[in-house]
């Protein structure tokens, strides 16, 4: 694991810009898996001002959803969705073609996780941007005795329901890439950003693999970028 330490959000926010375009340059048909919440907002910003002011081609690049609430719609302001198209597909101009996302309307949900499961399976994620939930959570991959490889859908944990982007919605649940599809991601890159993460960042660099926390599982992946701020990692 490569671990970069930085002194503000801002500093985050430009290293992990600059290693997915450094990604995308070596390869135009990258895929990358977008995490959403306020760990890499700023890196979706910086990564949208490059991709302008470098006029670098991302007609290629193939965007993925990490994850979704189930509960409330995908218009709402509060959806991952919504959180993605505001900070890449629409500043992008990203077609929709060039999208792959849970659409938590579709009649039958088994037949939707089939539909990512396949997908990811014929094309396994090149990049895949994470961030850390206050209880350890990876995308919706909850702290469990087991957890699924696969796109699945989940029980949300407490702390999970009241993440600060619900704006106190209730959510019934949430929909998620499984740690396998995470897994095979060629590099990850992980933002540990704000100090509601300090505990659960110490018990990570504990390097103790359990189930009962997720982000632990990265300690297994061979390519992970861990970009976190100084009073955070100190
Ligand atoms: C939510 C999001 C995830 C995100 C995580 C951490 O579960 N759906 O994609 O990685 O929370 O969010 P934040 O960076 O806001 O703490």
């Amino acid at each position: 694991m490569k671990i970069t330490v930085v002194k503000s959000y801002d500093e985050l926010s430009e290293v992990a810009s600059n290693i997915l375009l450094d990604e995308i340059k070596k390869k135009p048909d990258t895929q990358v898996c977008l995490a959403t919440g306020s760990s890499p907002t700023g890196m979706y910003a910086k990564f949208v001002e490059q991709v302008h002011n470098q006029e670098i081609n991302v007609d290629d690049v193939l965007w993925t959803k990490l994850d979704e609430w189930i509960g409330i719609d995908l218009e709402n302001k509060s959806s991952c969705e919504y959180y993605i198209k505001e900070h890449i597909l629409d500043p992008l101009q990203i077609k929709e073609s060039s999208y792959l996302a849970f659409n938590t309307n579709a009649e039958d949900m088994n037949q939707e996780l089939t539909r990512i499961q396949k997908a990811l399976k014929i094309r396994p994620l090149d990049v895949c941007i994470l961030g850390i939930g206050v209880n350890g959570h990876l995308g919706l991959n909850e702290p469990a005795m087991s957890l699924e490889a696969f796109s699945h859908i989940v029980e949300l944990d407490e702390k999970s329901k009241s993440h600060p982007m619900l704006a106190s919605q209730n959510v019934s649940g949430g929909i998620t890439l499984g740690l396998s599809e995470i897994m095979h991601a060629k590099k990850i890159i992980f933002l540990v950003s704000g100090i509601s993460k300090k505990e659960m960042f110490h018990k990570f660099m504990e390097k103790e693999i359990s189930t009962m926390n997720p982000s632990s599982l990265l300690w297994l992946h061979p390519n992970v970028e861990l970009i976190v701020e100084e009073d955070i990692y100190n």
